[in-house]
């Protein structure tokens, strides 16, 4: 059965990888749960130029909503803000923009999350030791904000230096590249703190390779359960501790719906963060593992209603063409 179209979602990511994988999957499962709900994701790669046309061809299909999550702020505002001009609702996710013309916000506090990784890094190294921080992708907010979460914890504490603070670009082989660099001239550091889990672990590579690995402590943010990803990375002793930045793909489209549907909905609704390190990764496991069966179940259930629907519209359509013979 054609089921009609009652709203047309246009989801704008910027990148494509693990983590906009699970918050896509979450969209989309989120979004079959309410009637005639159209989700049409695109991925930028990390390219400005790509995002901006993604956005406009959004803006020409004239969908009802629009979700973004803007690679850069500066080069993504304009056409964010071209979009809510023209009376598309626009909900950013997870990183911002440079301007307040947008519906909603729904994402964790980056500047917060910045701070605690600061507070554990200072516990961790017990006030005194060497730095070195690896950060995402320059012109994007959760870049700027977790390292300035960072240095506002660390710059009272004299004992903490930040030896370099080098841009990963939020991926695994830059921070590769960055960490060999390094290495050249200085390998006297303590803890590497890369913002996301990928940069951690391509940070370890590279000291691996050096022979360094166990000379140094590697912390990263995002904790996604999932093989190989940062829950499992601790449980294997190559990560120390990341911090989970929420996916949340529900929630947007839980936020999304209430502003289609003319519901009341916040103008900010925070995603909430937690340490993940030895003492919690195996019962974090535990319980993500779970969560994903029961999700793969949903997707099932989904399947056979379709199926089932199908199977019906064909006997009905079946059964009028015997009445009209
Ligand atoms: C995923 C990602 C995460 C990071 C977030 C920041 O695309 O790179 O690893 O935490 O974006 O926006």
């Amino acid at each position: 059965t054609q089921k009609h179209t009652r709203y047309r979602i246009g989801v704008s990511q910027c990148s494509d990888d693990e983590w906009r994988h699970k918050m896509n999957n979450e969209i989309v499962r989120e979004a079959l749960f309410y009637d005639g709900v159209e989700v049409e994701i695109r991925t930028a790669k990390d390219n400005n130029r790509n995002q901006i046309a993604d956005i406009k061809y959004f803006i020409d299909k004239k969908v009802d909503l629009l979700i973004v999550a803007p690679n850069e702020a500066a080069a993504i505002t304009p056409v964010v803000e071209k979009a809510y001009r023209q009376g598309i609702p626009v909900v950013v996710i997870d990183r911002k923009i440079l301007s307040d013309k947008y519906t909603a916000f729904v994402g964790a506090d980056n500047y917060e999350i910045g701070k605690d990784v600061g507070q554990y890094i200072l516990n961790r190294l017990h006030g005194k030791g060497k730095v070195l921080e690896i950060t995402g992708l320059e012109g994007s907010t959760p870049a700027m904000e977790r390292h300035k979460g960072l240095t506002d914890v660390l710059k009272e504490e004299p004992g903490i230096e930040i030896t370099a603070s080098v841009d990963g670009a939020w991926l695994q082989s830059v921070a590769g590249e960055k960490m060999d660099s390094v290495f050249q001239t200085n390998k006297n550091i303590d803890l590497v703190f890369a913002q996301n889990d990928r940069m951690a672990i391509g940070a370890y590579l590279s000291a691996r390779q050096q022979q360094l690995e166990k000379e140094m402590l590697f912390v990263g943010i995002d904790a996604l359960p999932g093989k190989e990803y940062g829950v499992e990375q601790i449980i294997n002793g190559v990560l120390d501790a990341t911090f989970i930045y929420p996916t949340g793909g529900d929630k947007v489209v839980q936020v999304a719906m209430d502003i289609l549907e003319k519901r009341p909905y916040e103008r900010d609704t925070k995603l909430s963060t937690a340490l993940v390190d030895k003492t919690n990764a195996r019962v974090m496991q535990l319980q993500t593992d779970h969560i994903t069966e029961q999700d793969g179940k949903i997707e099932r259930l989904n399947n056979q209603v379709n199926e089932y629907l199908s199977r019906y519209s064909a006997q009905t359509m079946f059964l009028y063409a015997c009445l009209i013979i």
